[in-house]
């Protein structure tokens, strides 16, 4: 239910313009890598998340206004482990209602974080029920829509394999302005299977979350948003519409930061926490040796055996597991990492300065786990078609998946629990698509063999400009609502999305 306006008479751009930041940018590889704290439980597997503003020293010497999970960006990483519940309760404390998504995460509907599953500010009612904002709160008019005051419990069974997950807001036309102004932190999965393993641990393994953002000349996060709560850009609809991108790379909300290692294996754990921007990274020594990229694991966790990428794409919301060995860096010397489809300053990502030599009892085993499902496309009792592409919605340019836009009260695709099934998406633009509930394996790409980075059991899946492709996947663990969507922040907000109910 977004505002009309000229730009919605003419068609999208096919990637987003990236947004210039007006203020003057820090050198890169000089910000130390901050590394997001560990959040401590209140209690035996409860805990406490307070959504709130704060005022952040993201570029040294500015003050940017965030809102946040917890005070941080990213907001505090969750750790869990496997055949544990948790709860997670969140405190709303921001200017507008909020929805919390655990992304990967095998929850039941009621925690799932469904876009129109509110959590309201206290004070939300009488700040907006008289005054009539119709189209800001639409969500609400979603008559299965469970809305909350102040705060929510979210509660995770944790019934699944050890992997990086990260939990963001996801409400209803509004996930990716409420992300790119700082509501995403980090969810690992821990079990025995990858504590047996010796793979990089403590200290030399490393979560990083790489996200695109653009700064106005104050310090202040640049977005054209539409939300009339917020600073507006009038009239910016088409960057919204194609996607976000940002001039300044942030790990783990550092602009392009620098981390000391050791000269031994580490183990990075990459998610693309960015709203729109595609990334191709490589590994390259100051003199310009590539160093291999060995995956050992995807968005749902470790794979059968590792994979080794000279370079590895990655979309947003995909998570990618790898092993980094810095042993043939004499010390002093330098690793960056740097993004093959980025110019200029979106080139750098970040950089490794190696400090000292040590002892490293670390290893990559050639089988890394034997319980991936064994779907065969014979298992399969249906196969589905979907297209994603530039559509209607409400009457103006969004975009769409089997030609419809997002409805929270239409049901799109029902599904059998214990179905597996074969779905094959096609997609005009690159369009990462994000099923919730379930893992999947791609079974296929542009009608040939999927790529090495498909490997494994994932939850998104990059479709690039006019290409198709099958995954395959039972839809097991629980009965309800859930969603699948573009996870182009942008197109999920113009009506990328649809219900899969599962019964
Ligand atoms: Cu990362 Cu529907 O979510
Ligand atoms: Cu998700
Ligand atoms: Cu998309």
């Amino acid at each position: 239910g977004l505002a009309t306006s000229a730009a919605l008479s003419r068609r999208p751009a096919m990637t987003g313009a990236v947004l210039r930041s007006a203020l003057p940018l820090p050198p890169a590889f000089q910000v130390p890598l901050p590394i997001p704290a560990v959040l401590k439980p209140v209690s035996t597997g409860r805990y406490e998340i307070t959504q709130r503003e704060a005022v952040l020293e993201v570029l040294p010497g500015f003050k940017t206004p965030m809102w946040t999970y917890d005070g941080t960006f990213p907001g505090p990483t969750i750790e869990s482990r496997r055949g544990r519940p948790i709860t997670v309760t969140h405190r709303n404390e921001l200017p507008v209602p909020t929805v919390v998504h655990l992304h990967g995460g095998r929850s039941t509907p009621e925690s799932d974080g469904y876009p129109t599953d509110l959590v309201v500010p206290e004070n939300w009612g009488a700040m907006h029920h008289g005054g009539g904002h119709g189209g800001e709160h639409s969500g609400m008019q979603d008559p299965r829509a469970v809305v909350t005051t102040l705060t929510r419990d979210y509660t995770f069974p944790t019934d699944q394999r050890a992997a990086l997950l990260w939990y963001h807001d996801h409400r209803m036309d509004f996930t990716a302005p409420a992300i790119w102004r700082g509501l995403a932190g980090l969810h690992i999965v821990r079990d025995d299977l990858e504590d047996s393993l010796d793979l990089p641990s403590g200290p030399r393994e490393l979560p990083l979350l790489i996200a695109d953002r653009s700064f106005t000349a104050d310090g202040s996060l640049d977005y054209p948003s539409l939300d009339p709560t917020l600073r507006t850009t009038p009239g910016v609809r088409e960057p919204y519409l194609a996607g976000v991108l940002g001039d300044v790379i942030l790990v783990n909300g550092s602009p392009w930061p620098v981390h000391e290692v050791d000269a031994a294996r580490y183990r990075l754990r990459i998610l693309n926490a960015s709203n729109a921007r595609h990334y191709e990274l490589e590994a390259v020594t100051d003199d310009g040796r590539r160093l291999d990229l060995v995956q050992v694991g995807a968005d749902q966790g470790l794979l059968a055996a590792p994979v080794t990428h000279q370079h590895l794409p990655i979309a947003p919301a995909e998570r990618y597991d790898v092993i980094l060995d810095f042993a043939s860096v004499e010390v002093g010397g330098r690793v960056r990492i740097l993004n093959r489809l980025g110019d200029g300053r979106t080139r750098d990502v970040m950089a490794f300065r190696v400090a000292r030599t040590a002892k490293d009892d670390s290893r990559v085993p050639a089988v890394l786990a034997n319980d991936l499902p064994t779907w065969q496309r014979s298992d399969a009792i249906r196969v589905r078609d979907f297209s994603l592409r530039a559509g209607q919605m409400n009457g103006g340019h969004g975009w769409v998946i089997g030609g419809r836009s997002f409805d929270p009260a239409r049901s799109d695709v029902t599904v059998r629990l214990g179905d597996v099934e074969v779905w094959r998406l096609i997609a005009d633009v690159h369009h990462p698509v994000h099923l919730h509930l379930v893992g999947f394996q791609v079974l296929s790409r542009g009608g040939g063999s999927p790529l090495p980075h498909d490997a494994g059991l994932k939850d998104t899946v990059s479709l690039r400009p006019g290409e198709s492709a099958e995954i395959i996947t039972r839809f097991d663990g629980y009965r309800g609502r859930y969603l699948f969507h573009c996870h182009n922040a942008e197109h999920e907000d113009m009506g990328m999305m649809a219900n899969l109910e599962i019964v």
